[in-house]
């Protein structure tokens, strides 16, 4: 079966720097395999041929076809007669899925575990299955109950909302694939920061859009000028947008900017999507922001949200908050996908409402004290690195000083730690000089990963020196 070719100038783009110490055909294969385990080239796709790859890469053809039988041996891809190599699905083994079981650490997802209290809410609510079963079960908005208590909170957030400005989904990653479904077609523009979430990129990216990335940066927060300038030339559809607590850079948007980007957006008709999954995942302390959508009284302004950082990615409840309209067109078009959120997880949602205060405050000690550990231990044992202090949401975006990122997740791997590679969360590309590496584990695990990224880190530091070093820095468009 194939689903696409990747052509040798896409394939290069995808690349980046990609020369190690290692022989070259090791190190492009290691590159690849990256790409494959990241999900960046998908299962079923065919790569360029080996010929068009060499000369693409300025490498021998002998090069190329020793990457392609190393990256064959390691069941990567599968020689298909008349459609060449093709990438084949990943087994558990790859995927990483069974990194618990066997002492290896697993950081490719910034996912904290569930809040403790939550298997009690379950259990108390199993005593309302029999009035929840009472209803016949198909509702595209989501249960009345649950709706207003999630209007309740923006409200007491200093956002006045009504339940019928809140549409509950399966988590906000379906929220986003909902708007992105709706609001953008073939061709248009979405405009996103760069470093970004990649499944929202990826949700924008499958409707066709061309994706234009404005970057955030440690530090230095949002480029504004870039972003102005972005807006006014791209004219985008849409902005998508996490102001609080940036995954991966852990930035908050200044209320100034804030204003201007929802000013600017308004002035080219863009809609503004704003994902405030982590927005109350202060470190320091608990915090829960004003929302964005207060920036213009809520008028254009699409609010996602989610329990599956403060509460556990396994409940899948999220929502989005907009205006009647838009959530009245959102309903209409959701039932193509699904017809609902499940009841017994909404009512649970519902329970929690009323606890966030103690949630957020055990969220805020599990994430401080994962970052504590993480700095700890890299700090003084990589001084060329630069360690972001953050004040809130669930990674450090680290500055590795060198374009090794991709080199140094391989290397990571290869002893026990998985970590998604800089590139995995770029936009039109870069970010090889960065690694996220998430603080939502424990603390005593994410002494353990530090231990394993340092010593990873010796393995490919030096080798930097190479052709990486001649590659453009973080190519950001
Ligand atoms: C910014 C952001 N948005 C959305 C999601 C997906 O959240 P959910 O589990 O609610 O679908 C994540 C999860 O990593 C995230 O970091």
């Amino acid at each position: 079966m194939l689903d696409s070719r990747l052509s040798a100038r896409a394939l290069d783009a995808l690349l980046g720097p990609w020369r190690t110490r290692e022989p070259a055909y090791e190190a492009l294969a290691d590159a690849i395999r990256l790409l494959c385990l990241d999900n960046r080239i998908a299962p079923h796709t065919a790569l360029p041929a080996e010929r068009e790859l060499a000369s693409r890469l300025g490498v021998s053809r002998t090069t190329v076809a020793a990457a392609y039988r190393s990256l064959r041996a390691s069941r990567h891809i599968d020689s298909v007669r008349g459609s060449g190599s093709i990438t084949r699905p990943l087994g558990r083994r790859d995927l990483g899925r069974i990194a618990a079981d066997e002492g290896m650490v697993d950081l490719q997802q910034a996912s904290p575990a569930a809040w403790p209290g939550l298997a009690a809410v379950y259990a108390e609510t199993a005593g309302d299955a029999p009035a929840l079963m009472a209803r016949p079960g198909y509702d595209v908005t989501g249960r009345r109950g649950l709706r207003e208590a999630i209007a309740r909170r923006y409200t007491e957030r200093g956002l006045p909302t009504e339940a019928a400005q809140i549409l509950v989904t399966n988590g906000a990653q379906s929220a986003i694939s909902l708007v992105a479904t709706l609001l953008v077609a073939r061709g248009d523009r979405v405009l996103l920061e760069t470093p970004t979430y990649p499944h929202a990129a990826e949700a924008f990216a499958r409707q066709g859009a061309r994706l234009v990335g404005v970057p955030v940066t440690v530090g230095e927060g949002w480029d504004l000028e870039r972003a102005e300038h972005a807006i006014l030339r791209s004219r985008p559809t849409a902005l998508y947008l996490m102001p609080d607590f940036h995954n991966p850079t852990g930035e908050s948007m200044a209320v100034e900017a804030r204003g201007r980007i929802a000013e600017l957006a308004r002035s080219v008709g863009a809609h503004v999507i704003v994902d405030e999954t982590t927005a109350e995942l202060g470190v320091e302390r608990v915090i829960s922001p004003l929302p964005f959508a207060s920036v213009d009284a809520g008028e254009g302004v699409i609010t996602l949200g989610s329990f599956g950082k403060t509460v556990w990615g396994g409940l899948r409840i999220g929502w989005i908050r907009a205006d009647v309209d838009m959530i009245r067109r959102l309903a209409a078009a959701r039932p193509t996908t699904d017809l609902g959120t499940p009841e017994f997880e909404q009512a649970v949602a519902e329970r929690l409402l009323p606890r966030m205060g103690d949630i957020l405050i055990q969220r805020s000690q599990l994430l401080r004290e994962g970052r504590d550990a993480l700095v700890r231990v890299l700090g003084p044992a990589v001084p060329e690195w630069d360690i972001p202090s953050v004040a809130g949401g669930v990674a450090l975006w680290v500055g590795l000083g060198a374009p090794r990122s991709s080199a140094l997740t391989l290397a990571a791997r290869r002893r026990g730690l998985l970590l998604s590679a800089g590139p995995r969360f770029s936009v039109g590309g870069g970010h090889e000089r960065h690694i996220r590496v998430p603080f939502t584990a424990p603390a005593p695990v994410l002494d353990r990963a530090a231990l394993m990224l340092v010593d990873a880190w010796r393995d490919v530091a030096d080798g930097g020196a190479e052709a990486g070093e001649a590659a453009p820095l973080d190519a950001v468009v």
